[in-house]
């Protein structure tokens, strides 16, 4: 069984009617090693670029490697050994690269803000696809700009694994068990009238 063919509402509840595929949308780990082909990449970056920003300002930008090619290794190396283990897997990487200046050059305070949008839309358009994907603060932030080629104004906000889906069986075991969609915090929790508190 693919891992994301697991049945999400086993361990999610809805809180209401929100389309479904927000409750469905979740970030396995299991990946089938298959590269990614470019057209599909491409149709995940269309997804992204449409995503809000201030002053359009559009501050995302999009680094990959598809899986065994000559980017492949050096981008593999970016991230964190526990992510490597399983994203090695995966059919690209993707690096989410905020440009955190303005093309007049002054600071785009909003540009992470901006570019966690374009992200959400990225993965959601992945699912569409029968992708998986899957984000990491887990990578050598020290190596990264230099790895990925970023000017000083670019900042990695994340490193994601995308791909087709994989076999939960196929995780090294410590990774199986936690192959399981999450729960969320009540929306009492997360939702104020007016001030927070
Ligand atoms: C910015 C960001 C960084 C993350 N970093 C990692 C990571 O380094 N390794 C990992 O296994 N998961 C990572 N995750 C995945 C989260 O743990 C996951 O999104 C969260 O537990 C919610 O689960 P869900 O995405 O399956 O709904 C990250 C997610 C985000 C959005």
């Amino acid at each position: 069984m693919s891992t994301l063919d697991i049945d999400v509402y086993a361990t999610r509840t809805a809180a209401g009617d929100a389309d479904e595929q927000f409750i469905q949308r979740w970030s396995p780990r299991a990946f089938s090693g298959e590269p990614l082909p470019i057209a599909d990449l491409h149709i995940l970056v269309e997804a992204a670029r449409w995503a809000p920003s201030c002053f359009n300002s559009q501050p995302w930008r999009f680094v990959y490697a598809i899986n065994g090619d000559d980017q492949w290794s050096a981008m593999l190396d970016v991230l964190m050994d526990m992510n490597q283990v399983w994203a090695g897997n995966a059919g690209a990487l993707i690096a989410i690269v905020a440009k955190k200046t303005f093309d007049d050059g002054n600071p785009a305070p909003t540009a992470s803000f901006d570019a966690g949008g374009a992200w959400m839309s990225m993965a959601l358009q992945a699912q569409k696809m029968g992708l998986a994907s899957h984000a990491m603060w887990g990578f050598h932030h020290d190596q990264a700009p230099a790895a990925l080629g970023l000017p000083e104004d670019h900042a990695v906000q994340a490193m994601v694994a995308v791909g087709k889906p994989g076999e939960r069986a196929d995780l090294p075991e410590k990774y199986q068990e936690r192959e399981v969609p999450s729960p969320r915090k009540p929306i009492e929790e997360l939702l104020f009238h007016g001030k927070l508190g």
